[in-house]
C-alpha cells in the first residue's frame, strides 16, 4: 500500500515564503512525487498552482464551497473553481472547520458530492475530542461522522483520523490508539457502503519528523495529514522520505479489506 502525505498549510504562508518552501520540496525526490500533496490557502492556489505545473507534488485545497453551481454565494470557492487550478484532495470536515465553521454532516455531505463531481478526491477527516474520548464515545463519535460516507464511498476513498486533542498539541495519540482507530473506521465503511475499492486512512494530529516512522508504520495507517510540520522544509522531507521508505519495504499488517 502507499503511504499519502498531504501537508495543511491551514491559515499561513505568504507569497514569497510560498515559493520558497515549494521550490525546496520540489529538489526533493522524497517530497515530488505521487502521493504527497500540500493543502494550500485558497488565495495561493493559482501561485502554488503555477509553481507545480508538470511536476509530481500536486496542490490540494482546505475546503469547499458546499454549493456546486455558480450564484450568489459570497466568498465561496467552488470545487469547480478549484479544479481549473488542478487541485488534487480537497480535506472536508476538518475538526477546525466543524468547530469554528459549524460544519456538520448535512454541509459535508453537499460538500463532498461537489468536490467528487468536479473531479476532486474528498479526504474526510474525522476526530473526537479529549472529553469524548475519556467518556468511551470516541468510536461513536467517528462513527457519526463517517455516515457522509453512506451512498458517497466509491472508488478510492480516503479518510483522515485527527483525535482532535492531537492536533496541534505537540500530543499524538499512543500506536494502539491510532491502531485501533484505523481498524475500526476501515471496518465501518466495509460494513456500512458498498462502493470503495480501495480505503484509506490517514492519521493526523502532531505528526512530526520524529514520531513519523513509528506513526506511519503502525498498521492501516496510509499515510499522514501534516499541519505544523508541513511549513518547515526539513520536517516535511524527513516524513515524506519515511513515507516513501515504507513504501518500498512497508509492512503488511493491515486489515484484509475482502468483503
Ligand atoms: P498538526 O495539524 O500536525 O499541526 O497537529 C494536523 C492537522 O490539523 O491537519
Amino acid at each position: 500500500m502507499d503511504k499519502l502525505v498531504i501537508g495543511n498549510w491551514k491559515m499561513n504562508g505568504r507569497r514569497a515564503a510560498n515559493h520558497a518552501l515549494l521550490a525546496a520540496l520540489l529538489q526533493e525526490p522524497a517530497c515530488n512525487r505521487r502521493g504527497v500533496s500540500v493543502a494550500v490557502p485558497a488565495l495561493a492556489l493559482a501561485d502554488v498552482a503555477a509553481q507545480l505545473a508538470g511536476q509530481a507534488l500536486s496542490a490540494s485545497a482546505q475546503d469547499v464551497s458546499q454549493f456546486a453551481d455558480d450564484g450568489a454565494y459570497t466568498g465561496e470557492v467552488s470545487a469547480a473553481m478549484l479544479a481549473e487550478y488542478s487541485v488534487d484532495f480537497v480535506l472536508l470536515g476538518h475538526s477546525e472547520r466543524r468547530q469554528y465553521f459549524g460544519e456538520d454532516n448535512r454541509v459535508l455531505a453537499a460538500k463532498y458530492d461537489a468536490a467528487h463531481a468536479a473531479g476532486l478526491r474528498p479526504v474526510l477527516c474525522v476526530g473526537e475530542t479529549l472529553a469524548e474520548r475519556e467518556a468511551g464515545q470516541d468510536e461513536a463519535v467517528v462513527a457519526a461522522q463517517l455516515e457522509v460516507l453512506i451512498g458517497r464511498a466509491d472508488g478510492d476513498l480516503v479518510i483522515a483520523y485527527e483525535p482532535v486533542w492531537a492536533i496541534g498539541t505537540g500530543k499524538v495519540a499512543t500506536i494502539e490508539q491510532i491502531a485501533a482507530m484505523h481498524a475500526y473506521i476501515k471496518q465501518w465503511v466495509l460494513r456500512n457502503t458498498k462502493g470503495a475499492v480501495s480505503i484509506r486512512v490517514l492519521y493526523g494530529g502532531s505528526v512530526k519528523a520524529e514520531n513519523a516512522d513509528a506513526v506511519l508504520s503502525t498498521p492501516n495507517v496510509d499515510g499522514a495529514l501534516v499541519g505544523g510540520a508541513s511549513l518547515d522544509v526539513s520536517a516535511f522531507r524527513k516524513i515524506c522520505e519515511t513515507a516513501e521508505k515504507l513504501i518500498k519495504y512497508g509492512n503488511s499488517q493491515d486489515v484484509n479489506l475482502d468483503r
